[in-house]
């Protein structure tokens, strides 16, 4: 696992744009998993930014989605599909057509995980995973305990998470749905890169403990320790509790530019 310090939020979103801009040169039809809150935002401002100024071609690039909220009505602005396609999708000038995402709205919702698994397969596999956390160490909507092995399912977001996600919902915990569709841990760790974001202080006692605790259902981004090209990275209020911090500067500042991430 690779952990870069960042002084900032926007640092970190310009750091990762530029590594899907070199994917995207590499690979232009690349899958590009993208993360829903509010920390990955200054990733996409900056990515829609290099396709503005003709820095990187994403034309072809296609896009799927991490989660999904299981039962808000179809085209509401805080469905997480809503959320990718006015954040992602339609900055970087692409359609629905280069989007891939779960169905919340299926009569059959364990069908519908299913079938977005296999889709995901289908394209031959997500390319760049991007990751926020939670504070109580999920990622995507995978809530501590669930197993390091699953796959996309419905899973019950816990208290903490729905008081987390309310702002999204006019600070109404009761308007923030119970249920939600999450790629596992599993489906996760099929993606070639995993990029986690984090940022701010309320991040820094998870961050911590995937890092640098042991491997544990308990802190499902801990997975991202049995990953081959997981990369994290932290603003320096995130970083706070790191043991190896220093470490970390040391190796990113003396890291070879032609590496990236
Ligand atoms: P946030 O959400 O970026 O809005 O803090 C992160 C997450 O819950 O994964």
């Amino acid at each position: 696992m690779e952990v870069v310090i960042v002084p900032d939020a926007a640092a970190g979103g310009e750091l990762i744009a530029t590594a899907i801009a070199d994917l995207l040169t590499r690979k232009p039809d690349a899958l590009l998993g993208v993360a829903t809150g509010s920390t990955p935002l200054p990733i996409y401002t900056a990515l829609a930014a290099k396709v503005r100024s003709g820095a990187v071609d994403a034309a072809r690039a296609r896009i799927c989605q991490l989660d999904e909220y299981v039962g808000l009505p179809a085209g509401h602005p805080e469905s997480y599909r809503s959320v990718v396609l006015r954040e992602v999708v339609e900055p970087l000038g692409l359609g629905e057509s280069s989007f891939l995402g779960p169905d919340g709205n299926a009569a059959d919702i364990t069908a519908a995980c299913e079938a977005y698994d296999q889709a995901l397969a289908d394209t031959g596999g997500v390319d760049l995973q991007l990751l926020g956390i939670g504070t109580d160490g999920h990622i995507g909507f995978n809530e501590p305990c669930s197993s390091l092995a699953s796959r996309t399912r419905i899973k019950t977001l816990t208290e903490q998470t729905r008081i987390d996600n309310a702002r999204f919902f006019d600070d109404d915990i009761d308007r923030v749905p119970h249920h939600v569709i999450t790629q596992g841990i599993g489906t996760i760790l099929d993606a070639r890169h995993l990029v986690l974001l984090a940022t701010g202080a309320g991040k820094a006692e998870a961050v911590a403990a995937t890092v640098e605790g042991p491997v544990s259902a308990l802190v499902p981004a801990s997975a991202l320790q049995l990953h081959r090209h997981a990369t994290v990275v932290v603003d320096e209020a995130a970083a706070a509790h790191l043991k190896l911090a220093d470490y970390f500067r040391a190796t990113y500042a003396a890291k070879p530019h032609w590496q990236g991430l």
